[in-house]
């Protein structure tokens, strides 16, 4: 037997006159859809039966294994369906993203970490032919910076607790400066996914000089010294003058006081004569003690329509010691004033 099997492996030329001078025989057959048989024989006798598998990284997944080779040197059919193997779905990526296409034998899934995060392990993995993946997931750790730098004067919090001496990509920090100290560049500042952080603000000493007083105004502090970054001063006004602006002022980075206000002054009622109405209430001129409307305060006086022979008010506002009259207030005569004060304007029908 040993001896036979040899000779047919020496001989392939013997072993093919012998075959077909004994009539019809079947060909090796020839496989498709990634199946596979054993063996390298080239020819069968009628009756010959075949076991076919799937390729390597393919499953079977119906149909007879069995082929047999028929008397008239064809072998019978075969639905033998080999198809991928597939692998399990992959995980996902904590701060990184995967790329596939599929997930069968021979596909690949390629790993990526976001900006600031760093590729520990494999970065692809193929799907091999038992169904296993080459390589397990890897993991996406962040760059981290060394401490965040500390001006000098000033102070540093974190957005988040730091574990030892360093803070991991996208850790925030806000800085601070002690007073008299002011901050010149960015209040907060990053670790970069480069590992390092943005820009350190600085930290310089301000001071203003001492302010000077207001007209008709006084301020809470007139010592005249340097006043440090952030001190405030407040304004008060004279008598009958009345504020305009912000009350308080303060120094500023830029080493200047923020605007001051003004005073602004009272006014008084330009007219000897009439009737005029101011806070909701019909007066005399003369019954207007003192004659004096604060700056902002509004005032009405009476005009005549002569055409439709009514009176109506004419409204005008006290702007720092200037009322304006109405053009068409006229101011009546003594005689008038004092025999016919009921033919005034404001007395007779309002328009
Ligand atoms: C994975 O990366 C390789 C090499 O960069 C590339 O040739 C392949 O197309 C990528 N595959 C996928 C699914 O992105
Ligand atoms: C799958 O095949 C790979 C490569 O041949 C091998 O290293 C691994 O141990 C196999 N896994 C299993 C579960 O058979």
């Amino acid at each position: 037997m040993e001896h036979i099997q040899t000779l047919f492996l020496l001989c392939p030329f013997v072993f093919f006159t012998t075959v077909t001078s004994e009539g019809n025989v079947c060909s090796r057959p020839e496989l498709g859809g990634n199946i596979e048989m054993d063996g390298i024989q080239r020819y069968f006798n009628p009756g010959a039966e075949l076991t076919l598998s799937c390729k390597q990284g393919y499953t079977p997944e119906s149909g007879p294994r069995k082929i047999v080779c028929g008397a008239s040197g064809k072998w019978t059919t075969t639905q033998l369906l080999c198809t991928p193997t597939r692998c399990p779905y992959p995980e996902s990526l904590q701060y990184g993203d995967l790329n596939y296409e599929d997930t069968v034998y021979q596909s690949t899934i390629n790993y990526t970490c976001y900006a600031g995060y760093i590729l520990t392990g494999a970065s692809s993995t193929v799907c091999q032919a038992n169904g296993t993946w080459s390589a397990p997931v890897p993991v996406c750790r962040p760059v981290t910076c060394g401490l965040a730098p500390i001006p000098e004067f000033g102070v540093i919090i974190y957005d988040r607790k730091i574990r030892g001496n360093t803070a991991d990509y996208g850790v925030r920090v806000t800085y601070k400066c002690l007073p008299p100290h002011a901050l010149f560049g960015n209040e907060k500042a990053e670790c970069t996914a480069s590992g390092t952080w943005t820009k350190t603000p600085e930290c310089r000493e301000v001071t203003c000089r001492p302010p000077e007083n207001i007209d008709h105004g006084y301020m809470s502090n007139s010592d005249q010294r340097d006043y440090d970054f952030m001190e405030t001063i407040r304004y008060g006004c004279e008598g009958d003058y009345v504020l305009e602006g912000s009350m308080q002022i303060v120094c500023q980075k830029d080493g200047k006081w923020s605007e001051k206000p003004s005073c602004k002054a009272p006014c008084s009622v330009g007219i000897q004569r009439g009737r005029i109405l101011y806070k909701e209430q019909k007066l005399w001129i003369k019954d207007l003690q003192p004659n004096r409307v604060l700056h902002g305060q509004i005032v009405s006086l009476y005009c005549m329509d002569k055409a439709r022979k009514c009176g109506y008010a004419v409204t005008t506002q006290c702007m720092n010691g200037n009322l304006e009259i109405p053009e068409c207030f006229e101011e009546p005569s003594v005689a008038d004033y004092q025999s016919q004060p009921s033919s005034l304007p404001s007395e007779i029908n309002q328009c």
